[in-house]
C-alpha cells in the first residue's frame, strides 16, 4: 500500500505523515529529506554539478523511520539535524530540478515501498513517483500561514533566522518547484486537496488517518 501526500513547504504535509504512520503502524517516507541529503553533497562539492554527481555516485543514501522521525544518513553518518538548516533549503530546489537527480531519488523511494505499507510526502508523489498510488492527497495552506509555522519551528531550534527570511525561501522554493519542467509541484487529478490554513493538526491527522485506515480495511476485505 502506498499513500501519499504532495504540497507546497509548510503546508504540514511530513509531520501530518509522520503523526499518522506511527497512529496506523505504517512506515513513513520523505521525500523531501532525500532530496535535503543530496544537497548536502552538492554544497560539499562547491555547488558544482559535475563533481557533485560524482558524489552523487559514490555516496550511500539510507533511512528509516523510528518513534516518529524520519532519519536519514548519509555514508552511514545520521544527517537528519544537518538537511534541515537554511544553506540546504536555499540549494535544495536547484538540486532537485535536475532529472538525474530526481531518477535517483525515485529508484530509492521506488525500491524500498514494494517491501512494506507507506505513507510518503513529497511534491510530484501522486503526478511522477506513484500515479497509481492508493491515495493521494494534495495539502495547501496560505504562504503566510506556512511561513509562521517553519519560523517556529526555526525558533524552537535556536536559530536566528527571521520570518521575512523564511518566507522567502519558502515562496522561492514554490516557485522553482512548482516551474521546473521535470515533475513539478501540481495536484494530481485524483487526489484529495486538504487546506490546512485554517485546520488544527489533530484534526488534520484525524482526517486523512481517518480516510487511510478506510482503505486499509477494504483492502484486507
Ligand atoms: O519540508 P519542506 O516543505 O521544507 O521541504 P521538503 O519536503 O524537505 O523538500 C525540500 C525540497 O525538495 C522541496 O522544496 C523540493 O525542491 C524538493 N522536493 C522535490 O522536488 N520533490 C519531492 N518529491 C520532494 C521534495
Ligand atoms: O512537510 P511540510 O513542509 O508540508 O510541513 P511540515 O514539515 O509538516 O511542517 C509544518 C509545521 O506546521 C509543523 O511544525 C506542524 O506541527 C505545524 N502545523 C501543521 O502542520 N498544521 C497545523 N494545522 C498547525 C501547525
Amino acid at each position: 500500500m502506498i499513500v501519499v501526500i504532495d504540497g507546497p513547504a509548510g503546508s504540514g504535509k511530513s509531520s501530518t505523515a509522520r503523526a499518522v504512520a506511527a497512529n496506523l503502524q505504517i512506515q513513513f517516507l520523505d521525500s523531501g529529506a532525500l532530496y535535503r541529503v543530496a544537497t548536502l553533497l552538492y554544497i560539499d562539492a562547491q555547488q558544482e554539478f559535475t563533481t557533485f554527481f560524482d558524489k552523487l555516485k559514490e555516496s550511500e543514501i539510507s533511512f528509516y523511520f523510528k518513534n516518529e522521525k524520519f532519519h536519514a544518513f548519509l555514508d552511514g553518518q545520521e544527517v537528519s539535524d544537518e538537511i534541515r538548516s537554511m544553506k540546504v533549503s536555499q540549494h535544495v530546489s536547484e538540486v532537485a530540478s535536475n532529472p538525474k537527480v530526481r531518477a535517483y531519488v525515485n529508484d530509492l523511494m521506488r525500491e524500498v515501498v514494494k517491501h512494506d505499507a507507506y505513507i510518503a510526502d513529497g511534491r510530484d508523489l501522486g503526478t511522477a513517483v506513484f500515479p497509481d498510488a492508493d491515495l493521494k492527497f494534495f495539502m495547501v495552506a496560505d504562504l503566510e500561514t506556512r511561513a509562521r509555522r517553519r519560523f517556529k519551528e526555526e525558533k524552537d531550534k535556536g536559530s536566528n533566522v527571521t520570518l521575512e527570511e523564511v518566507k522567502q525561501n519558502i515562496a522561492q522554493r514554490d516557485q522553482t518547484d512548482a516551474n521546473r519542467s521535470s515533475d513539478p509541484l501540481r495536484k494530481a487529478d485524483d487526489a484529495i486537496e486538504v487546506d490546512t490554513s485554517e485546520m488544527s493538526f489533530d484534526d488534520q491527522v484525524a482526517f486523512i488517518s481517518k480516510k487511510v485506515e478506510e482503505l486499509i480495511s477494504s483492502q484486507s476485505k
